[in-house]
């Protein structure tokens, strides 16, 4: 092999450096909370998905520690070879049953349960109609199916119908879109997309990874936020972001979870969450059912947080949930403002291509249930000093 194989990788980071799109990873000294440890300095953090602040939560730690006492920590091997633990069915059920659907299954995470749930639906000869800013994990899903994937304009139904119109022939049809859009915080027309399911026979999914513990009453998520109870074909959703942990779930139609019990490739060759992942869970979901209070505070903090910005002068993009871009335009400008808030004492991301399309570059804003009102009035504070200073208000 030649010295030379891997100079491209290297002229690619440069290139990357340069147009201000290299992503710099900051260590976290700290559990992950309203406020972080960064290089010794406390920070107001405002990029975490820790919606509800169950990462650090006490109760979810004491319920990990007792998993490990009474059932150890890994789980061996995959489920369908060395067996699934009591705790595994246990979340399982308490999922489903606190989301109203028939059935549920998890998976090592929202990604894997999008890899493990399209490909196992849809094959050769089948269309997936697709939301043009869906998730990586369902664009990478779907190419892994080798079904014919037809995008439609982001939220549009009268496209997606239009789109459906002009593609016949197909044998088995899906519609896929995330529930809330990871950048920009807006949500899908779920109600308006199940018409347009039932109407043309097809299979409909949302990946509710962001409104999984945040839409629906008491964090039930977008099909309950919607009331669509048994209308939606698959609900996937993650416990990584509002339940502070890690883990993915589809909840929905018994007959499906059965088939990906079979046919879930990330279910049957990787294996499951840890013990203390799984008892964190069931705890996480224990106190959804018990109080919708930190649900309750998650939004008020949103509400304040945008509302605080809109009155500063900041343009907050379509958001309608506790995400809230900044949107700034192009990339060197959203670093530069990411590292000034970082000088100033807070820790927000600017994301850029190609995570959202060129020109778009923004600070992505996550609030969370952990922040108390002073820290927003903090927040505020900063933000303000930090746009006059880059003439963005
Ligand atoms: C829409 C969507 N789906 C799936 C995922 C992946 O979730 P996880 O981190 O649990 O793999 C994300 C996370 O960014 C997401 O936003």
């Amino acid at each position: 092999m030649s010295n030379n194989a891997l100079a491209w990788i290297d002229e690619e980071l440069a290139r990357l450096t340069e147009a201000g799109l290299r992503t710099t990873i900051r260590t976290i000294e700290s559990p992950m909370d309203g406020w972080v440890t960064i290089d010794g300095r406390r920070l107001l953090n405002f990029c975490a998905n820790n919606y509800l602040g169950l990462a650090n939560h006490p109760r979810l730690r004491a319920a990990a520690k007792q998993a490990i006492d009474t059932m150890g920590i890994g789980p061996g091997a995959v489920r369908t070879i060395a067996g699934t633990t009591s705790l595994h069915v246990e979340l399982e059920e308490r999922l489903a049953a606190f989301k109203h659907a028939e059935a549920c299954i998890t998976f090592q995470s929202g990604f894997t349960a999008n890899l493990a749930t399209i490909p196992a639906l849809t094959g050769d000869g089948d269309l997936i109609f697709s939301d043009e800013l869906n998730h990586a994990s369902i664009i990478d899903a779907s190419r892994l199916s080798r079904a014919r994937v037809v995008r439609y304009a982001h939220n549009d139904v009268e496209d997606l119908r239009r789109k459906i119109g002009e593609n016949a022939g197909y044998r088995r049809g899906l519609i896929v879109s995330d529930g809330v859009f990871s950048m920009d915080g807006d949500i899908a027309p779920l109600d308006k997309l199940v018409e347009v399911a039932e109407e043309f026979g097809l299979i409909l999914m949302v990946d509710d990874a962001h409104g999984e513990g945040v839409l629906g009453r008491g964090g039930r998520g977008i099909v309950d936020h919607f009331g669509l109870h048994g209308r939606v074909h698959i609900e996937v959703g993650t416990l990584s972001k509002a339940f502070g942990v890690v883990g993915g779930l589809v909840a929905g139609r018994k007959p499906i979870i059965d088939w990906l019990r079979q046919r879930g490739r990330p279910f049957l060759f990787s294996s499951a969450m840890t013990a203390p992942d799984v008892a964190a869970c069931i705890e996480g979901v224990t106190m959804l059912e018990e109080s919708d209070e930190l649900v309750t505070r998650l939004w008020e903090n949103a509400r304040i947080l945008r509302d605080g910005m809109q009155q500063l002068g900041f343009d907050t993009g379509h958001s309608q949930t506790p995400i809230v871009p900044l949107m700034l335009g192009e990339a060197p400008l959203a670093q530069q403002f990411s590292r000034r808030l970082l000088e100033q004492g807070l820790f927000a991301m600017a994301i850029g291509y190609p995570t959202v399309p060129l020109g778009k570059a923004r600070i992505r804003v996550m609030n969370s249930a952990a922040h108390s009102t002073a820290d927003l009035e903090q927040a505020l504070d900063i933000f303000e000093r930090v746009g006059r200073e880059l003439r963005v208000i």
